[in-house]
C-alpha cells in the first residue's frame, strides 16, 4: 500500500487529544503515518475547539495558512474535525472551499471511508456533523508506538494514556458550548472501559487518565450495566487492574461530587492525589447565573472533606473572569476564594460569548479592558500562591515517572500530584520514558519543580 504522511493539529481539551489519537489509529490501516511538518503532509486534519472565540479564530487562521500550502501542493487533503466542525460545519465548507472534509465530534470514524471515496474520485458526503443521542464511543485497541517520522524507539516508550469514559454533557452551564458540540451525556459500558484499559496495561501502559466532561455523573444518565454503577464504582474496578500504577481523571463538576467519590482519594492507593475541580467563580450570584447549581459554601465544604481524606491532595481549578454582570465585588469574591483555598494551580479565562449559549444573550457584558485587568490580577495572585505551594515540596523526596528530556542535559517527569519536576542527567545511568525514580526537590518555581536523582523508586 502507498504510504502517505498525516499531520494532525489538535486544539482544545484532552477529549480532543484522545480523538486525534483515534483518528491516527483509524487512518493507519489506510497507509497514513505521522508527518514531521504540516507542510510535508498528504493529509492534514485540524481537530478544533470552540470553547472560547480565540480558540475558534486560531482554527480559521490556520485554515488560511493551509490554503497557501495547498496552492503549492494541490494533492494535499485537508479535513476539519472537532467542536468547531460540529457547530460551524456548513459555514466552514462555504467559506473555505479548499477544505475537503468536515466531520463532527461523533463522525471521526467515517474519515477512512471519506478519504477512500476522495481517492477514487467518487462523489460522496464531505460533511458529516450529526449528533445522535444514542451514539456509543467505540473501543479502540489497536495502537502503534510510532513517533513522528521515525521507527519506534524504546527511549520514547509511551507509558500513559487517556481513556474516554463518556461523551457529551447535559449540564448546560450558561456560558458553555460543549453540550452543543458534544451532544448528550452518554456513558460507555463499564465492561468496554475495563477491556480497553486491560489491553493498554498488557502493552506496558502504567498510567491511565479517565476522561469525560463531567465524570462525576458517570453511569447516572444512561444505564451502562444490569446493576446501577457510578463513577466511584468504576474507579474501584479500574484501580485493581494488575499493572496500573497511576490512575487520574478529569473533569468534575462540583455539584455531582459525592462523599463516596471523595472517599476514593483515601481508599484507592493508586488514585493520584491530584484533583481538578473547576469552581468558575467565587460569587454565589454569578454561580447562579452560570447555572452551576452549587454555592461557594458547598464548594468549600467539599474542599474541606477532600483535604481530610487526602491531606496531600493537589487541587486545581478553572475560573472565568468577567462573566456578564460580574461586579467588582463579585470579582473580589473570586480573589477571596483563591486566597482561602490556595489552589496549587488554576486555569483562568476571560469570559467569551459563544454562539447558542444562554449567556451570549445576557445584558451587562463586562468591558474587554476590565476583563483583562481582572485576569492579570487573578493570575498574579495565583502565581504567587503556586510558588508558595511549590516551596512546600522543597527537600522532599518525590516519586517521578520520567517522560522527556529538555534543555541543558535535564530530564523531566511528573509526580503523583502531577507536578513537573526537572532533574539533571546522571553519568552512567540511562533514563527511559516510563522509569520510576526518586528525586529530591531542591528548587521550586511557579510552574515546575527542580531536583536531583537519588535512586530508583521501590514500591513500599
Ligand atoms: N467540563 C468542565 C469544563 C470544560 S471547558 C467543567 O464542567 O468543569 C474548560 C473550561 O473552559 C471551563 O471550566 C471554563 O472555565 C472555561 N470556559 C468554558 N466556556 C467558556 C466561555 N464561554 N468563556 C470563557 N471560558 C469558558
Ligand atoms: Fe460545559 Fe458545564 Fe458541561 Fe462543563 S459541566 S462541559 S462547563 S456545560
Ligand atoms: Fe474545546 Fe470541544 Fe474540548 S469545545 S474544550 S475541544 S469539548
Amino acid at each position: 500500500m502507498r504510504q502517505r504522511l498525516l499531520y494532525i493539529k489538535t486544539f482544545g481539551c484532552q477529549m480532543n487529544e484522545r480523538d486525534s489519537e483515534i483518528i491516527e489509529q483509524l487512518l493507519y490501516p489506510s497507509g497514513f503515518i505521522p508527518a514531521a511538518e504540516m507542510s510535508d503532509a498528504d493529509l492534514v486534519i485540524i481537530n478544533t475547539c470552540s470553547i472560547r472565540a480565540k480558540a475558534e479564530q486560531k482554527v480559521y487562521s490556520l485554515l488560511g495558512q493551509l490554503r497557501q500550502y495547498k496552492l503549492k501542493s494541490p494533492g494535499m487533503l485537508i479535513g476539519v474535525a472537532g467542536c468547531v466542525a460540529q457547530q460551524e460545519g456548513p459555514a466552514i465548507q462555504q467559506r473555505m472551499p479548499h477544505v475537503d472534509m468536515v466531520v463532527g465530534t461523533q463522525q471521526i470514524y467515517q474519515l477512512p471511508e471519506m478519504i477512500r471515496m476522495l481517492d477514487h474520485g467518487v462523489a460522496g458526503p464531505k460533511l458529516a456533523v450529526n449528533l445522535d443521542s444514542s451514539f456509543l464511543v467505540p473501543s479502540f485497541h489497536s495502537y502503534h508506538n510510532k513517533t513522528k517520522n521515525s521507527a519506534p524507539s524504546p527511549a520514547l516508550k509511551v507509558f500513559k494514556k487517556f481513556v474516554t469514559i463518556m461523551q457529551g454533557c447535559n449540564n448546560y452551564c450558561s456560558y458553555c458550548v460543549v453540550p452543543y458540540t458534544r451532544g448528550k451525556e452518554i456513558s460507555r459500558p463499564m465492561a468496554d472501559i475495563l477491556d480497553e484499559i486491560k489491553v493498554l496495561l498488557a502493552r506496558g501502559i502504567s498510567e491511565i487518565t479517565l476522561l469525560g466532561q463531567n465524570v462525576n455523573s458517570y453511569g447516572q444518565t444512561n444505564p451502562v450495566a444490569d446493576v446501577p454503577v457510578n463513577f466511584a464504582n468504576l474507579l474501584q474496578q479500574v484501580s485493581i487492574l494488575p499493572g496500573l500504577q497511576r490512575l487520574r481523571f478529569t473533569t468534575s463538576n462540583p455539584k455531582d461530587l459525592s462523599e463516596e467519590l471523595m472517599l476514593c482519594f483515601a481508599e484507592i492507593e493508586n488514585l493520584c492525589p491530584q484533583f481538578h475541580l473547576p469552581v468558575q467563580s467565587g460569587s454565589d450570584r454569578i454561580l447562579k447565573q452560570m447555572n452551576r447549581k452549587y454555592t461557594v459554601a458547598d464548594y468549600m465544604n467539599k474542599v474541606q472533606i477532600l483535604r481530610n481524606y487526602s491531606p496531600d491532595l493537589a487541587l486545581s481549578t478553572d475560573i472565568i473572569v468577567g462573566f456578564p454582570g460580574e461586579s467588582d465585588d463579585d470579582f473580589e469574591a473570586s480573589m477571596d476564594l483563591l486566597n482561602t483555598v490556595r489552589f496549587h494551580s488554576s486555569f483562568s479565562f476571560k469570559y467569551s460569548d459563544r454562539p447558542g449559549t444562554r449567556s451570549a444573550d445576557f445584558d451587562n457584558k463586562v468591558e474587554e479592558t476590565v476583563k483583562s485587568e481582572r485576569l492579570a490580577r487573578f493570575q498574579a495572585l495565583q502565581d504567587s500562591i503556586s510558588l508558595e505551594r511549590n516551596k512546600e515540596y522543597v527537600d522532599r523526596v518525590m516519586e517521578i515517572i520520567v517522560e522527556g528530556s529538555g534543555k541543558n542535559n535535564f530530564l523531566y517527569g511528573r509526580t503523583i500530584t502531577n507536578h513537573i519536576v526537572h532533574f539533571p542527567e546522571v553519568r552512567g545511568r540511562k533514563f527511559e520514558h516510563g522509569d520510576v525514580v526518586n528525586v529530591q526537590i531542591n528548587l521550586a518555581g511557579q510552574h515546575s519543580l527542580t531536583g536531583k536523582f537519588i535512586g530508583e523508586h521501590k514500591k513500599s
